[in-house]
């Protein structure tokens, strides 16, 4: 589908959902809550919450968006056309996601209400003290590690991030790499289930 299509696709979907969107939220920013939730918090589940995320982390992704570096999944939902990261991206000047990254970066990352399984969260968890928490500290909760946050980010979201890393469609870091690829899909799921367990402070 071109750009443009996709686009105006969007401004159907998605605008009447966006109706509680703050006075202080820059230009743009409605159009990203339509999707990733009023403030930045996720209320569908395949949607990343980006709220409370450091700046240097939504600008690095978006611009890895733009440039082509980070992919573009398929669409799951009308809502969310093939590629819509994407085209969304190569939209943005760089003042104009800056704005819009600190003011996500200024709101508060909220856990996705979502069950977990206790047995498999805690076999995830050893993985992830042994094999993640140098990089991604507190069990995955802390903004200024400009990586992310996994705890309380929605499960069917990170489901899909493993499955694009270990599949080679989406580049990982050099030291996370060899971890990824080393993981079985048992220990993928207990992980997952650790972080919808987590919740940041
Ligand atoms: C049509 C729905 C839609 C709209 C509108 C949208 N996004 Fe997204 N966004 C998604 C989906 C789906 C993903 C997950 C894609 C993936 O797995 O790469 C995503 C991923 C992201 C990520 C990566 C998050 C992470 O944890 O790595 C960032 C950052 C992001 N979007 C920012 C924005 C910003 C900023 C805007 C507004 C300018 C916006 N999005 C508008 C659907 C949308
Ligand atoms: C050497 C540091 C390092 C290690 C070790 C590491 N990561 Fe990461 N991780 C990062 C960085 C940096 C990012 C942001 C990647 C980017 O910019 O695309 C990231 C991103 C992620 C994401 C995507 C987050 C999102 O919002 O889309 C997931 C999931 C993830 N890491 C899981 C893991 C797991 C599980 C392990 C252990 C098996 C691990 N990482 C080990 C540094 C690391």
């Amino acid at each position: 589908m071109r750009n443009d299509t996709v686009l105006f696709l969007l401004l159907f979907a998605c605008l009447p959902l966006a109706g509680r969107v703050s006075a202080a939220a820059p230009p743009g920013a409605q159009l990203c809550e339509a999707c990733h939730g009023p403030n930045g918090v996720s209320i569908q589940k395949t949607i990343p919450t980006i709220a409370g995320m450091s700046a240097f982390y939504l600008d690095g992704q978006i611009l890895a968006y733009q440039k082509g570096r980070r992919y573009c999944p398929e669409g799951k939902t009308p809502a969310e056309p093939a590629g819509v990261m994407c085209a969304i991206a190569k939209r943005l000047s760089s003042a104009e996601y800056s704005a819009i990254d600190k003011y996500f970066a200024a709101q508060k990352f909220t856990a996705a209400k979502q069950s977990w399984d206790p047995k498999l969260a805690s076999a995830g968890k050893q993985i992830h003290e042994s094999e993640c928490a140098r990089c991604h500290t507190n069990g995955g909760s802390v903004a200024d590690d400009d990586a992310g946050i996994l705890a309380g980010q929605w499960s069917p979201y990170l489901q899909q991030a493993f499955q694009e890393y270990q599949s080679g469609n989406r580049v990982m870091p050099d030291q996370m790499k060899p971890k990824i690829d080393a993981l079985r899909t048992d220990q993928v799921n207990a992980l997952i289930q650790y972080y919808a367990s987590e919740s940041p402070p």
